[in-house]
């Protein structure tokens, strides 16, 4: 079988040679506080998959230990009973209850904004209700966790959200980093893990490119943003190194698992009636058609360079991220 080097040093195809080098004196954009020792970093969320695994990485991050310096804003305190354990204080903060946010932000310097789940309208309250806290609790810093579709042509009701979310900070006067993160290599892994039981991904994405990353690595850049002294831009995508479309991705699938897997773009109608049938909300089907026509427009096909500048080093190559999820594994 072809070796797959998912050690990150030793991806091949990392196409940014000269890198830092060009970067070793960057034009910066200078976090007020430079000063990391007494920064005290707050992530929400941190009982989400994402924002648990950026706080994990906080925590392991150099120069360890973050204790008395990292801080979590929760809806269920009890659910991070682990983190309080490892020295992180948990905070009570409801972005649905934007009383809770006065006490959950304050003395924070740096806030990492995880973004909600949920409906459109919902969301879009809950970010402004957290930018407005942030704003008025003397935050001196957020990092927000974007996405790579915002354009105002975009269907997708996501690039709707964030798109908001981006202004209400630029209007808020706060200073901030737009981290904007591409699709889940797990979301992928997950709708291929069923189609895999028919042999068929059906997906409204015509031969729209994606460009894929783990919610592990997302969480990294996220971390080594949070942590930087300074940034040298004020947007950052956090994308894969490579995009592929669904033919290209089910044919990568199919040789590694072994197993017959072909693509085939439906119209977005069919594909939310299919959804609703399954039992997914109405909304959330609806959101996932315009999602895969925005893709089917190529507008979450962005690769670059701009994790690595973060991280050091270029995010899982896609190859490896299949080989993670579909290679056959050994029962013994
Ligand atoms: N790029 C992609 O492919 C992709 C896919 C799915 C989602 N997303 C976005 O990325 C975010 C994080 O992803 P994930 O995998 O960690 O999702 P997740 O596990 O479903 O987590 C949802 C997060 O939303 C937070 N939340 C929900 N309602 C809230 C409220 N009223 N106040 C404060 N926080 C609230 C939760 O906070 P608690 O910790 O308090 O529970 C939790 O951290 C999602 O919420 C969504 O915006 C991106």
């Amino acid at each position: 079988m072809q070796s797959i080097h998912c050690f990150k040093f030793r991806n091949k195809d990392f196409p940014i040679k000269g890198y830092f080098q060009i970067n070793r004196k960057p034009k910066v954009q200078s976090i007020p506080k430079p000063d990391r020792e007494k920064a005290v970093i707050l992530v929400t969320g941190a009982n989400g998959q994402l924002g648990r695994r950026i706080v994990q990485h906080l925590i392991a991050r150099p120069p360890a230990p973050i204790a008395g310096r990292l801080a979590v804003s929760v809806r269920d305190p009890g659910k991070a009973a682990d983190l309080a354990a490892r020295g992180v204080e948990v905070r009570h903060g409801d972005f649905d209850h934007p009383e809770t946010l006065a006490s959950a932000f304050a003395g924070v310097e740096r806030l990492v904004l995880v973004s909600t789940d949920g409906p459109r309208a919902q969301r879009i309250i809950q970010h402004r209700n957290a930018v407005k806290a942030a704003a008025a609790t003397g935050v001196r810093h957020v990092y927000y966790t974007s996405f790579l579709d915002v354009a105002a042509d975009s269907p997708s009701e996501f690039a709707a959200v964030h798109r908001d979310t981006e202004a209400a900070l630029v209007d808020s006067g706060l200073a901030h980093t737009l981290l904007r993160l591409p699709l889940y290599a797990e979301g992928l892994a997950m709708i291929a893990w069923l189609a895999l039981e028919t042999g068929v991904l059906y997906l409204p994405a015509g031969s729209g490119a994606v460009s894929l990353v783990s919610r592990d690595d997302l969480a990294q850049a996220i971390a080594a943003a949070a942590l930087a002294p300074r940034l040298d831009k004020r947007i950052y995508e956090l994308t894969g190194q490579v995009a592929a479309d669904y033919a290209s991705i089910t044919a990568r699938i199919a040789r590694v698992s072994g197993r017959p897997l072909a693509y085939k773009a439906v119209e977005e109608s069919d594909y939310v009636t299919a959804l609703v049938e399954h039992g997914v909300p109405a909304w959330l089907a609806g959101a996932l058609g315009k999602l895969f026509a925005a893709v089917a427009e190529g507008r979450l096909a962005t690769t670059g360079t701009d994790f690595a500048a973060l991280v050091g080093h270029p995010p899982k190559s896609l190859d490896c991220v299949i080989h993670e999820h579909f290679a056959p594994r050994s029962k013994a």
